[in-house]
């Protein structure tokens, strides 16, 4: 049985790939495929283990007849046309719950930066403006008390709202999964979330209905001096919105690790003070990344033993 690896990635070694199957193809692409070469890197494959920046097209699986499991290096599935590939009766395997601490701290990490305006503050030091303590330099705003909306209240959403719960914050949460393991937060429609919440944080799948999911509309509902954070996927945040908004809006802050067109980074969001903006590193810690390797590796030999999987994606999920 023959394995394809597009990336070298922490945590799936060759060496332990070559232990369990005949033939080992690791690439080393340095960015995304392209169509053209994924298909000639799936043409005679068997198992095929992907990152996010893949995008496995039809166009792709038509150059892969003998493709029979799909694994991908991520929770997220929008970059595979997941119909055509469970047409093909392909398996599909992907990597929750191994990240969903790391990217619920990455949350924070934004949240946390955006409430204290830390990027203007550290400019403003290494710009050599510090001339010493100045009791109205750069007043952030106090999380604790304040209401935390979670826009997709799935694993990450839960994990961010509990660290909420540590900071004193109220929780609020919308979309369609029911889930208040605290007893304390309170479900809204999207509209209520957005005018009540001190901070948003998105957690909910790229999908088509949730494809610009927040644009001007609901930006304007929002408070003037709210933070809203993405460390989901870029599309569900209409970007020229966004930045339209943070222009005419300097108390609004925007924290950022994925875009809508990445991995291009729009250039008003690299100068804007208060955009903070990181290259989706979400799932970023050493742990995670060797757990969602160890994922596709265990997942790709129990494929080829003809086990049963573990993290295979069904519609239903
Ligand atoms: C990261 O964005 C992932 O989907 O794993």
């Amino acid at each position: 049985m023959k394995v394809t690896v597009t990336r070298k990635l922490p945590g799936c070694p060759e060496a332990l790939l070559s232990r369990h199957f005949h033939d080992v193809i690791q690439l080393d692409a340095p960015r995304s495929l392209t169509a053209e070469a994924l298909g000639q890197a799936a043409s005679s494959t068997d198992v095929l283990i992907c990152t996010l920046s893949d995008k496995i097209t039809e166009k792709v699986l038509e150059q892969a007849p003998s493709l029979k499991c799909l694994i991908t290096f991520s929770v997220g599935l929008d970059h595979i046309d997941v119909p055509a590939v469970l047409k093909r009766n392909i398996r599909l395997v992907h990597t929750p719950q191994v990240l969903t601490e790391s990217t619920a701290d990455l949350t924070w990490a934004l949240i946390l930066a955006c409430a204290r305006r830390l990027k203007p503050a550290m400019r403003y030091l290494e710009e050599g403006n510090f001339v010493g303590f100045d009791p109205s330099l750069f007043l952030g705003i106090e999380l604790h008390g304040k209401l935390l909306g979670i826009v997709g209240m799935g694993k990450i959403g839960r994990a961010v709202a509990t660290r909420g719960l540590g900071f004193g914050m109220k929780i609020a949460y919308s979309g369609p999964q029911r889930s208040d393991p605290y007893g304390t937060a309170v479900e809204m429609s999207l509209e209520q979330l957005l005018g009540n919440a001190d901070v948003v944080a998105l957690h909910c799948p790229l999908k088509k209905e949730t494809t610009h999911l927040i644009g001007r509309r609901e930006l304007s509902v929002m408070k003037p001096n709210a933070i809203l954070v993405n460390t989901a996927r870029g599309p569900i945040v209409d970007e020229a919105a966004l930045v339209a908004h943070l222009r005419t809006h300097p108390d609004f802050f925007a924290g950022l690790d994925v875009f809508e067109k990445e991995p291009h980074l729009a250039e008003a969001l690299k100068s804007l003070p208060n955009a903070f903006c990181v290259p989706h590193i979400g799932s970023a810690t050493q742990v995670a990344r060797e757990a969602m390797g160890k994922v596709c590796l265990d997942e790709a030999i129990r494929f080829a033993r003809g086990e049963s999987l573990k993290y295979e994606y069904h519609p239903t999920n």
